[in-house]
C-alpha cells in the first residue's frame, strides 16, 4: 500500500539529510516555504515536519524553525547489513571530484598515486628504450592472456614473501588491480547476487558493484582492527552472500591490517558460509615491517579465495599490470578477460619484468616504505597540533593513505569545496560508501614530496576544520 504524502514528504526530507544536503544543526525550509515548493497544503507539511520530530531528525525551535540534529550523521551497524539499493552512483559523485582535485596547481592529497619521485622512473625509461631498440617486433606483438611467462614467474617468486607456493601458470596477468578485481566478481556473481564489501571501502570496489548491477553489504572496517568479522558472520548467516572483497593488508582508505588470527577466520567462515573471498593485496609489499604477512590465499586450503595485486602503487601505475590467482575459477576468469580484452600491453609487461629481475625493486621498496613512513610521522604530527580537538587520524603499518576522522560538527563535502578555494585537494569519507556514512571523514595521500607547501596546506586544513567548528 502507498504511504500517506506526509510520509512521503518526511521520507524525501529524512534521506536529504542523510545525503548531507542539510547539514547537523542546519535550518530547514519554513512550512511555507516546503508548501510552496512541493505544491502541497501546510498541514500537510505540518504533519511531515512532525513526523520528522518523532523520528529525532529535526528539532523545532520557537520563533526560529525548524532545524536538523546535531546527531544525525552517526550510522548504527545494524544499518549497515542490509543489502543496499545502489540507486545513487559513487561513480559521478567520484568523477566529479576526482576530477576537481586534479588541476596542476593544487596541493592534492587526494588521489591513491604515489607522487612520481617515489616511482622508478629513470630505470623504466631505460628498460623500455632498450626493449623498443633491441626488441621492437616482440615489443609491439600481442601478448595473450595469461600474459607474459617471464613476467608471470617473477611473480611466483615475489609471492614466496607472501606464503604462497605458485606455478607460474596459476597466475593470470590483468590489466591492473581493477580488473583483476572487476573479472574476480565476474566469475563469481550474477546481476542481483549480494556480495559483502569493507565500510570505508576502495571507491573502485563500490564502482565495480555498481557496474555488474551487484547488491553490497557493507561490513564495517575500523582503522585498528580492519574487517569486522562478528558482523560478517552475522551478515552471511542472514543473507546468501556470494563473495567477500576484503584488503587484509593496509586497507584503503583506513590503513587497517587483519591480525594472523583474523585472517585464519575469515577464511574459515568462507568456507563455513560458502562465499568466495576475493583478496585485494595491492599495498602488500609496501608493508613497513621487515616480513610481509602472509596473504589469504597461503592459506586457502579449501581453494576459496582469489587473490588480486598490481605494480600500480610501487612501479608505475598507468603500466597497467596486475595480476590475479584464480584458482578454481581461473579457466572462466581467463576466458572472460580473453573475450573483453584479448592480451595484456607487451612493452609495460617486459620491462616490469625486467625490473624485477635485476634486483632493482627490492632497493626501491625500502627506499620508498621509509619515505612514506617519515610522510606518515610528520603528518600526524601537524594534524594532531592543527586540528580540532576529538581529531582521530589512523596509524598505518604500510602503504601511503591516511584516514582522518574529524570530529562530527565538521562537514567533509563542505571542506572539500573550501579546500579547492584555498588549492587544496583533498577526498571526503562520502565516497568510500554507498550508505551515506563517513561525513566528517577524508582521506589523504601522503607519497607526497614533503615540503613547506604540504606542510602548510594541511595546517590550512586544520584551520578549515577549526572554523566550521566555531561557525
Ligand atoms: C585497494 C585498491 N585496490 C585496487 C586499486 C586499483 O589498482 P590498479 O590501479 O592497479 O587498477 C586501488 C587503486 O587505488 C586500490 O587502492
Amino acid at each position: 500500500m502507498d504511504c500517506p504524502l506526509y510520509e512521503k514528504i518526511a521520507n524525501q526530507i529524512e534521506q536529504q539529510v542523510q545525503d548531507g544536503v542539510f547539514l547537523p544543526g542546519a535550518k530547514i525550509p519554513s512550512v511555507r516555504k516546503s508548501s510552496k515548493q512541493m505544491e502541497v497544503s501546510v498541514a500537510t507539511v505540518l504533519q511531515a515536519y512532525s513526523v520528522l520530530e518523532d523520528r529525532g531528525v529535526i528539532k523545532a525551535r520557537p520563533q526560529k524553525g525548524y532545524f536538523v540534529q546535531e546527531n544525525q550523521m552517526k550510522t548504527s551497524i545494524a544499518s549497515s547489513i542490509e543489502p543496499t539499493k545502489n540507486d545513487e552512483s559513487v561513480h559521478t559523485l567520484l568523477q566529479r571530484l576526482l576530477h576537481s582535485s586534479q588541476d596542476e596547481g593544487l596541493v592534492s592529497f587526494s588521489s591513491a598515486v604515489p607522487k612520481s619521485q617515489y616511482l622508478p622512473i629513470r630505470q623504466l625509461q631505460r628498460s623500455v628504450g632498450r626493449l623498443m631498440r633491441l626488441e621492437p617486433e616482440v615489443c609491439v606483438s600481442y601478448e595473450f592472456t595469461p600474459g607474459s611467462l617471464a613476467l608471470r614467474r617473477q611473480i611466483a617468486i615475489r609471492m614466496l614473501d607472501s606464503g604462497c607456493q605458485l606455478q607460474p601458470d596459476e597466475i593470470t596477468i590483468t590489466l591492473g588491480c581493477q580488473n583483476a578485481l572487476m573479472l574476480s566478481l565476474q566469475a563469481v556473481t550474477q546481476p542481483g547476487d549480494t556480495i559483502a564489501i569493507e565500510s570505508p571501502a576502495y571507491y573502485g570496489v563500490l564502482q565495480a558493484v555498481e557496474a555488474l548491477q551487484l547488491k553490497a553489504i557493507e561490513i564495517p572496517c575500523s582503522t585498528s582492527e580492519g574487517l569486522d568479522l562478528e558482523v560478517l558472520d552475522k551478515a552471511a548467516s542472514q543473507w546468501d552472500i556470494k563473495a567477500c572483497v576484503v584488503t587484509p593488508n593496509n586497507q584503503n582508505p583506513t590503513g587497517s591490517s587483519l591480525k594472523p588470527a583474523q585472517r585464519l577466520r575469515l577464511i574459515r567462515q568462507s568456507v563455513e558460509h560458502h562465499f568466495t573471498l576475493i583478496e585485494d593485496d595491492v599495498y602488500g609489499e609496501l608493508s613497513y615491517q621487515d616480513k610481509r604477512e602472509r596473504a589469504l590465499k597461503a592459506d586457502d586450503q579449501d581453494n576459496t579465495v582469489i587473490y588480486c595485486s598490481s605494480f600500480s602503487k610501487s612501479i608505475a601505475p598507468g603500466f597497467r599490470i596486475g595480476w590475479l590467482v584464480g584458482g578454481r575459477f581461473q579457466g572462466q576468469i581467463e576466458h572472460n578477460a580473453y573475450a573483453q580484452s584479448l592480451a595484456i600491453p607487451t612493452l609495460t609487461q617486459t620491462a616490469i619484468a625486467n625490473f624485477l629481475e635485476n634486483g632493482a625493486y627490492d632497493r626501491h621498496l625500502r627506499k620508498t616504505r621509509q619515505a612514506y613512513q617519515d610522510n606518515l610521522r610528520r603528518c600526524q604530527q601537524v594534524i594532531q597540533a592543527h586540528f580540532p580537538v576529538g581529531t582521530e587520524v589512523s596509524d598505518p603499518k604500510g602503504g601511503f593513505l591516511l584516514w582522518v576522522t574529524l570530529p562530527p560538527k565538521v562537514n567533509a563535502m563542505k571542506l572539500h569545496a573550501q579546500a579547492l578555494e584555498a588549492g587544496i585537494g583533498l577526498l571526503p569519507g562520502l565516497v568510500f560508501s554507498f550508505t551515506a556514512q563517513f561525513h566528517h571523514h577524508f582521506r589523504l595521500n601522503y607519497a607526497l614530496n614533503w615540503d613547506n607547501k604540504i606542510d602548510s596546506a594541511l595546517r590550512e586544513l586544520g584551520k578549515l576544520s577549526q572554523s566550521q567548528i566555531h561557525h
